[in-house]
């Protein structure tokens, strides 16, 4: 096998097979907000990905991606449901989001998790150039540091988690705490989407493994492990060039006039996950419909609600649960030819993505907790004309960034209502200044400065690829 200078580890490839109209596999983007960070920065840089593909058996072979290597990684139907839908996304993911819903606890998620994990590092072993740099990603593969770390101790290991690390409380429940702790450490830097989160992994690691700790620095044997935040951004200048592109300005003139021109069109755009508090924003919507404050006659809400970790129990009843919610409010207050909410589940390329962007009047971004949470990024980076509305949850990290959105506690039913009329009824010189102050912000931190300040953290980036740490 070739060997890269620069290997990111994570447990999603950036691509996914899908069946083309002809029958013919072909690849497309995962919808995801950890490939739509990394996949612009790599591009072009002699970088290997190393990931599953989608799907049970054996990897297929894999196309390189804009010039970056794919290496695919095994995952059996076993390995599927223990440690991706079972120890990933129904121990950590819930318990990591304030345990919204409740984390499942079983030894056997826990075999799988540590199996996959070190067929990942080996994996990662055989991908990396002496002396090369392995960044690895979240929380699928939290003891990928530490494996990777006795199979080649030449390698600079970097992590990254993109989702919450908890407070102690709730971290303290997971029965395998001192292990996931300990294999996290085997990095040079871990990085965090936020202070609080780098301080609450200090604080477990003095208090679990007795090591000596503080929000930026922990002491291992003869090792310094760094530590710190690096909140995750967009690619600006990109996003905002492909909403000035003509094409893309005809298309949402389009959707708008599909639409029936109406007065406000509302956009929420998530994957079906039970933290993006989907559920609650359709509840709010539907009280402000029966109680007149919201008209159909000249305001539309668009949910885009892709499917995501089907087989996860707590996602298939909250589908259902949207679709009827979606189902009733359209039967109570939609006309004909005028429903309350459209309502797409499909995945969608960034050009149809960005010209949604620019059809939305209010974006309503709710989650009950996210890491970060790009899809707000991604508004406002296609506002170029300083137009737009962004409803923020102060439970999303972006929201500590993108102080000058209208921002909601999700929990608070009256709360959301009186965010959504503010938005849908706030003057064009409000929302103007607003969204320059947020896309200010943005054009300074996008995700070229966040690699660049993650690097330079790991003090590798004059050894790596010029475009991938280049200024400007
Ligand atoms: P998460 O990391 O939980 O998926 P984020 O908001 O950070 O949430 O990232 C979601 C990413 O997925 C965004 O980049 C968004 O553009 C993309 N995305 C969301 N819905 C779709 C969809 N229907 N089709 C394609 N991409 C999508
Ligand atoms: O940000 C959280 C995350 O798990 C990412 O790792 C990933 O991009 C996204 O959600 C999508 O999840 P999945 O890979 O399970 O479809």
């Amino acid at each position: 096998m070739r060997q890269s200078p620069l290997v990111v580890v994570a447990n999603r490839l950036p691509i996914d097979d899908s069946m083309a109209p002809d029958g013919a596999f072909e690849w497309r983007r995962s919808p995801g907000g950890l490939v739509s960070a990394l996949h612009p920065l790599l591009r072009h840089t002699p970088a290997a990905w190393v990931g599953w593909a989608g799907g049970t058996g054996p990897a297929p072979d894999l196309p390189d991606v804009d010039g970056v290597r794919m290496h695919g990684v095994p995952l059996t139907a076993e390995d599927l449901r223990d440690h991706y839908e079972g120890f990933a996304n129904s121990t950590l993911w819930p318990l990591y989001h304030d345990a919204v819903e409740q984390p499942e606890h079983h030894r056997r998620w826990w075999e799988a998790y540590q199996r996959v994990n070190q067929r990942f590092a080996e994996a990662a072993a055989a991908a990396a150039e002496p002396g090369g740099l392995v960044w690895v990603q979240d929380y699928h593969l939290q003891l990928v540091p530490g494996l990777l770390r006795k199979l080649r101790p030449d390698l600079r290991i970097g992590f990254f988690l993109h989702v919450p690390f908890p407070p102690p409380e709730l971290f303290m429940q997971l029965p395998r705490r001192a292990e996931l702790l300990g294999g996290m450490l085997g990095a040079d830097l871990i990085g965090f989407q936020r202070a609080q989160a780098a301080h609450n992994f200090a604080q477990l690691v003095a208090k679990v493994l007795g090591l000596p700790a503080t929000d930026r620095s922990i002491s291992v044997g003869e090792r310094e492990v760094r530590v710190g935040a690096f909140p995750i951004a967009v690619d600006t200048a990109e996003v905002a060039a492909l909403a000035a592109d003509p094409g893309v300005a005809e298309r949402a003139r389009r959707l708008r006039q599909d639409l029936g021109d109406p007065e406000r069109v509302i956009l929420s755009v998530d994957r079906m996950d039970y933290t993006k508090g989907i559920e609650q924003r359709l509840k709010a919507y539907r009280e402000l419909l029966a109680s007149g404050d919201v008209k159909v006659q000249d305001t539309v809400l668009i949910q885009v609600a892709v499917r995501s970790r089907d087989r996860v129990a707590q996602n298939q009843i909250l589908r259902d649960r949207v679709e009827h919610q979606v189902g009733r409010i359209n039967g109570e207050f939609g006309r004909v030819g005028e429903p309350a909410i459209h309502y797409l589940s499909q995945p969608f390329d960034r050009t149809e993505l960005v010209a949604l962007y620019r059809v939305a009047d209010v974006m309503a971004v709710t989650p009950l907790r996210d890491g970060m949470n790009l899809v707000a990024k991604e508004y406002v980076a296609t506002r170029v004309d300083d137009t737009g509305a962004l409803l923020l949850s102060e439970f999303a990290g972006a929201a500590a960034e993108l102080e000058q959105a209208y921002l909601v506690n999700p929990h608070d039913l009256e709360g959301l209502k009186q965010g959504l009329l503010a938005a849908l009824r706030a003057t064009p010189e409000d929302v103007a200044t607003r969204m320059r102050g947020m896309r200010e912000h943005l054009r300074g931190n996008d995700i070229h400065a966040w690699a660049r300040s993650y690097l330079s953290a790991l003090d590798v980036a004059g050894s790596l690829p010029g475009r991938l740490t280049a200024t400007g």
